[in-house]
């Protein structure tokens, strides 16, 4: 069992807790994520790692209920326990593998939006501490749902934006990056995208007229996150790429958004699951329980 030692509303309808995973807090990386499963009877979520402590042993996770057991989480208060806790799974972010003298070289933008802005943190935080300090833009839809406000400004030079204006300016992330680079002359050598679906494609659209190399994180797309399911199956330039296995994080100028958020769609029914099932055969393996092609 994995204690939960703090569980708050960080915002409308979004949730933070601290979990007790030792070995999980000394081995991860940023860009990883964790399965977390309440009970017998929850389903597997799996949840980029919002942050660390390896000292501690304390893996801090943020999350949006939108299902039965992200509801089920939500009801979860400190000193109870999940049943699994399982990782870190998932490939580590590009970044931790470069030498952090010529990471101090690069000029890196990061833009997060909503729930997504969660992931962006540990790898904000691991650059600061690596001593390289990267331009954040955070969107959220209203200033209410802006989240980890302080302590992503602690180690980035921090962009708000509200889609609504409610709070420091009116605009998408998308329209602030554009601003920087066009009105006040910054330059990037790396955009980093963690958000919904929709924004990371926008996000390449506008990086690839700027001319930008952007990394997007597919965490949406993932079911079971063990490789098993086939549900985040993705098409990365010519080439097949499972999300959860291969990464979360993945060449947003190669990923093919389109397929992808047709995919999502199609897993949200039976008939689609059973279609993907019946087109993919044996690279659809079924094991996620929710498209009845269990071998
Ligand atoms: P949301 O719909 O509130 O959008 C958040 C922000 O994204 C918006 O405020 C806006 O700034 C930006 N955005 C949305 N559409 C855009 C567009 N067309 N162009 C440019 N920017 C745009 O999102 P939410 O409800 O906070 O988050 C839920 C989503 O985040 C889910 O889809 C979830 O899967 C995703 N998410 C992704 C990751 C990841 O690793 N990629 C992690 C956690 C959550
Ligand atoms: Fe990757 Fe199921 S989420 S195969």
């Amino acid at each position: 069992m994995y204690k939960i030692l703090r569980a708050e509303m960080l915002a409308a309808n979004i949730y933070c807790m601290d979990v007790l995973a030792p070995r999980i807090a000394k081995h991860c990386l940023p860009g990883q994520f964790i399965i977390a499963k309440v009970d017998e009877y929850s389903e597997r979520i799996p949840l980029t790692i919002c942050d660390y402590d390896g000292e501690k042993g304390i893996i801090t996770i943020v999350f949006q209920p939108i299902g039965a057991s992200t509801q089920r989480m939500k009801e979860l208060k400190q000193g109870d326990s999940f049943m699994d806790f399982v990782g870190p799974l998932g490939q580590p972010s590009e970044l931790t593998k470069e030498d952090p003298e010529e990471l101090k070289k690069k000029r890196i933008v990061f833009v997060g939006g909503g729930v997504g802005t969660a992931p962006v943190y540990p790898q904000l935080k691991w650059l600061h501490e690596h001593g390289v300090t990267a331009d954040a833009i955070i969107g959220a839809r209203s200033k209410d749902l802006i989240i980890l406000e302080k302590e992503m400004s602690a180690v980035s030079n921090l962009y708000l934006t509200t889609d609504d204006g409610s709070y420091i300016r009116k605009g998408m992330g998308t329209d602030v990056l554009r601003d920087l680079v066009q009105n006040q002359g910054k330059q990037y050598d790396l955009c980093v995208a963690i958000g919904p679906m929709i924004m990371m494609k926008f996000v390449c659209l506008l990086t690839k007229e700027l001319g930008i190399p952007t990394i997007v994180s597919m965490n949406p797309i993932m079911v079971d996150g063990t490789g098993m399911c086939g549900a985040c199956r993705l098409v990365v330039g010519d080439e097949v790429k499972f999300a959860c296995v291969d990464g979360p994080e993945f060449d947003g100028h190669k990923v093919n958004f389109e397929l992808a958020m047709k995919r999502m769609q199609m897993y949200k029914t039976e008939e689609g699951r059973k279609l993907l099932e019946y087109q993919e055969g044996d690279t659809h393996h079924g094991g996620c329980g929710h498209c009845g092609g269990e071998k």
